[in-house]
């Protein structure tokens, strides 16, 4: 969850360079913001000492200490962004955390499993400890290694060594960044289950939990894999796994441009990137398939003759990916006439799930490093399940452990509030569908060419939408006070209600519901008093079945009991004006895809009415983008 940035330059005057450890490592942790805002700090190493800051709250608090209380110049330094999991966001608990007398800074990502038992042993050694954080002990282990096994001997591995050394003692999932003042021009780092990208760059190199932390510098990256350490210097980058045989990483070049992950004139990432929406969906449909709508996903790896033997599919996401999964099953079971079963990671692996050889595991994830949904994969790949990622970050972890992946190509998603990824989401995994159907023979090549067709017309839809946001944006605004607002929708439309309520809660701290239209009777029409606010996501009037005259039914049961009601439904669908206070038409397109669209008016709504409230729309509380805790 929180974010990591490293950098190591050359003195200035080696090299035509004129970066400074303080700028980079600002500039990084102002792109990883989106991982945690509870706190933030750094470290760097100059004249022969360490030098740390930090400061509870966002990154903003940790700059205006620096105006302050300015930190030496140097070309060593580590910065931290945290999302709080053992202590308060103090101070205090606030990374980096010292020890060796001062002269280590240590910062981390993750959960220390055994931080108890070796705090324990520590203390029993005399180390003293001033804060809560399981990272303190990291900190202690680390150092006390350093000069009590090493006996801070350099010519040995130094730092590198005793890293090697406190990573086989330590249990959990962690990312470790570590400077010391007798080893100035290097930083060492660490990784198990939790995510760490180097960057490549002349004469400086850098460490980052993601590329964003380094995009500034360098679009070369390289991926370490699982239990591995990583020493920079400003020219070196040498690996090993945590016993100190030499490893290597994978490099990639980072297609993400620094421009987009910028606000491009938004007041936040979160509006922008509900505007990329139209870009998102058409740049996951490029180059996927022919003029006669053959699909080649080119990215999947998996032997064609295995796909076509499955007989049953879990998809497994947290969050806006799962309902982007629950989207996707009614597409993939219309269309391959497969089993589609969606399941929360966190929930998938403790009920003895029915898995085996014959089942394809399908993880959805933005950032690929949600630790709930690794954790699920990995256990389904034990059973031998075949597992698919759709993912939006390249070179993540749940990609690199997966059979195969389909990006989205959505580009970087800042605002931690999930928009374009999950239309990307939705998208990427009807082309998975697509495709299987293609190679089972379950529809024939000119309705997936049809289906392809439509699928290409949504990015203008979504620009239609967009083009007259401001009806939605008012009644956002006007709404700023509700206490409790419930979605309601059946078919594809109830994960669009769900995602409604989501968007709403997150944001905007209201209680909010969605609920499967059809459920309310069973229950939760008890909640409907005058004045309740009702979203009702009503599928198009062309369907072949009764769905339509089913929600316009469950619309007049809440009205009937006082509810107001707000619709989105299809242009041309008259019949529902009788029974909404407001209607947001949507562009008329198969029922199938419609979540495309009638997702957009609700983002829109959430993100007003929270802009309304005053609330930060990109760094909601309690929250952070990339949850890489169980
Ligand atoms: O990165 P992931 O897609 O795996 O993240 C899953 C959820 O944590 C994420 O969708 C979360 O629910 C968002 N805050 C929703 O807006």
């Amino acid at each position: 969850m929180c974010g990591i940035v490293g950098y190591v330059g050359h003195s200035t005057g080696q090299v035509n360079i004129e970066h400074k450890a303080l700028d980079v490592v600002l500039e990084g942790l102002r792109r990883l913001e989106y991982r945690g805002y509870d706190s933030a700090g750094i470290a760097v190493v100059a004249d022969g000492a360490i030098e740390s800051r930090k400061k509870s709250g966002k990154l903003s608090n940790l700059i205006g200490e620096l105006e302050g209380n300015p930190l030496p110049e140097s070309m060593t330094g580590i910065g931290h962004t945290r999302w709080a999991t053992h202590g308060g966001p103090t101070d205090q608990n606030a990374h980096p955390h010292l020890s060796d007398g001062g002269k280590l800074a240590l910062i981390h990502n993750g959960i220390i499993e055994n931080f108890a038992e070796l705090k324990l042993e520590l203390l029993n050694e005399g180390v003293t400890f001033i804060s809560e954080t399981d990272t303190e002990v990291a900190a202690a282990l680390l150092g006390h290694i350093y000069r009590n096994q090493l006996g801070g001997d350099n010519s040995n591995g130094g730092l590198t060594k005793a890293m090697q050394l406190a990573c086989q003692r330590l249990e959990g999932a962690f990312t470790l960044l570590a400077v010391h003042a007798d080893q100035p021009d290097v930083v060492v780092a660490a990784r198990r289950n939790s995510p760490l990208v180097v960057g490549l760059g002349e004469g400086e190199n850098f460490l980052g939990s993601d590329v964003s932390g380094f995009i500034d510098y360098t679009r070369r990256a390289v991926e370490l894999g699982q239990d591995q350490i990583v020493t920079i210097t400003a020219d070196s980058v040498e690996i090993t796994d945590f016993f100190g045989a030499p490893a290597e990483g994978k490099e990639y070049h980072v297609d993400w441009d620094p421009a987009s992950a910028e606000k491009g004139g938004y007041p936040s990432f979160m509006e922008k990137e509900i505007h990329d929406q139209p870009d998102a969906v058409a740049q996951t449909l490029l180059g996927r398939s022919d003029l006669e709508g053959k699909l080649t996903l080119d990215e999947m790896r998996i032997d064609p003759e295995l796909l076509k033997h499955i007989n049953k599919i879990i998809v497994l996401a947290c969050g806006t990916s799962a309902y982007a999964g629950q989207v996707a099953k009614y597409a993939i079971e219309r269309w391959c006439r497969i089993a589609t079963e969606v399941e929360l990671s966190h929930e998938f692996r403790y009920r003895d799930p029915i898995v085996d050889e014959n089942t394809l595991v399908v993880s959805i994830s933005q950032s690929g490093e949600t630790m709930d949904t690794l954790m699920a994969v990995r256990y389904a790949k034990e059973q031998g399940a075949k597992t698919i990622s759709i993912c939006n970050t390249n070179g993540s972890t749940i990609p690199r452990e997966s059979d195969a992946v389909l990006y989205t190509h959505a580009g970087p998603e800042i605002a931690v509030a999930s928009t374009k990824a999950f239309l990307a989401q939705i998208t990427a995994a009807y082309l998975l569908g697509l495709y299987l159907a293609q190679l089972r023979g379950n529809m024939f090549q000119g309705e997936i060419k049809d289906v392809l067709a439509d699928l290409g017309k949504i990015p203008a839809k979504i620009q239609e939408i967009l083009d007259h946001e401001d009806r939605i944006k008012d009644l956002g605004v006007e709404m700023a006070n509700a206490k409790s607002v419930l979605f309601l929708g059946r078919h594809v439309g109830f994960p669009v209600a769900m995602e409604g309520a989501l968007k709403l809660k997150e944001l905007a701290y209201i209680h909010a519901e969605g609920f499967a239209a059809g459920e309310l009777k069973h229950g939760p029409i008890a909640l409907i008093e005058e004045g309740q606010p009702v979203f009702v996501i009503v599928p198009s009037p062309r369907g072949r079945d009764s769905l339509h005259a089913k929600v316009v039914s469950n619309i007049q049961e809440v009205r009937a009991r006082g509810a107001k009601t707000i619709v989105i439904a299809e242009e041309g669908d008259e019949a529902v004006k009788a029974y909404a206070e407001h209607v947001f038409y949507i562009p008329p397109t198969p029922t199938l895809l419609a979540p495309l669209l009638s997702t957009v008016p609700l983002q829109i709504f959430a993100l007003a009415l929270a802009s309304a409230k005053g609330y930060d729309v990109d760094q909601p509380r309690n929250l952070a983008k990339s949850v890489t805790v169980e």
